[in-house]
């Protein structure tokens, strides 16, 4: 449609951390306040899409009309996000999922040792490889957090996640990261185009149009 318009689409979108259980009181967690992912739940919604936001643990409301499923691990993440897009067109991966989980689950409180610890790690499934390898004709958009070479990276993770589009952002430094504010670098097979630094709100509603400009573009060939 005219401008960008994106009704009739479902969209489900990943933010915030996930946890990794260590045992009952402790857990492994990656940075995220989920405020990027939530600004782009609301402007995929304000653009006419039903949006599904599976997010981990946040202290984030739920934009309005937005439906929200809360989740902790990588695998309820990727379980919940699974049952979303069953029948959505677009699935958009704000979330900042941890790689690894713990092997085996305490099922009690570690006790201290005074000779340290060790922690076995597995790795977990990529949630958008596993939507894409599930739904080959899902319009699928990835993040890249990177403190080094981001271009290259994010164009690697473009190709090897089979990604249509990749918003790349600087973090560390005090970048990125639970800040109000962001800047994004975006990839797509065969274009690029810079985001400056802006309120995530409106950053949001940048991304929201170009994403819906690039779903139309595919979908026209
Ligand atoms: O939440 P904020 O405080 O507002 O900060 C926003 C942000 C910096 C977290 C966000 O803009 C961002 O960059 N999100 C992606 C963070 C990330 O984990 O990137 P990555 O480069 O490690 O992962 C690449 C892509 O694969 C991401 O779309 C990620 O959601 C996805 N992924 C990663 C691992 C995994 N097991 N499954 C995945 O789907």
């Amino acid at each position: 449609g005219a401008g960008g318009a994106l009704s009739g689409i479902k969209a489900v979108v990943t933010a915030g951390p996930t946890r990794e259980p260590i045992d009952p009181v402790r857990f492994i967690t990656n940075r995220s306040s989920g405020k990027m992912g939530y600004a782009l739940a609301a402007a995929l919604r304000a653009r006419g899409a039903e949006v599904v936001l599976i997010s981990g643990p946040t202290s984030l409301a739920t934009p309005a009309g937005v439906a929200r499923v809360d989740v902790e691990t990588a695998a309820q993440m990727l379980d919940a996000t699974r049952s979303a897009a069953v029948d959505a067109q677009m699935l958009v991966g704000t979330a900042a999922v941890a790689d690894y989980r713990v092997d085996a689950v305490a099922e009690h409180k570690i006790k201290k040792r005074d000779d340290g610890a060790q922690l076995s790690l597995v790795k977990n499934p990529d949630i958008l490889a596993e939507l894409r390898a599930a739904q080959p004709d899902l319009f699928i958009v990835g993040f890249a957090a990177e403190t080094e070479k981001l271009a290259e990276h994010a164009r690697d993770k473009l190709a090897r996640k089979k990604l249509d589009l990749i918003a790349a952002n600087w973090v560390g430094d005090g970048k990125a990261f639970d800040r109000d504010d962001n800047a994004l670098q975006v990839f797509w097979p065969g274009g690029e185009r810079a985001l400056a630094q802006a309120a995530k709100t409106d950053l949001a509603r940048e991304l929201a149009a170009l994403i819906a400009e690039r779903y139309q573009a595919r979908t026209a060939n």
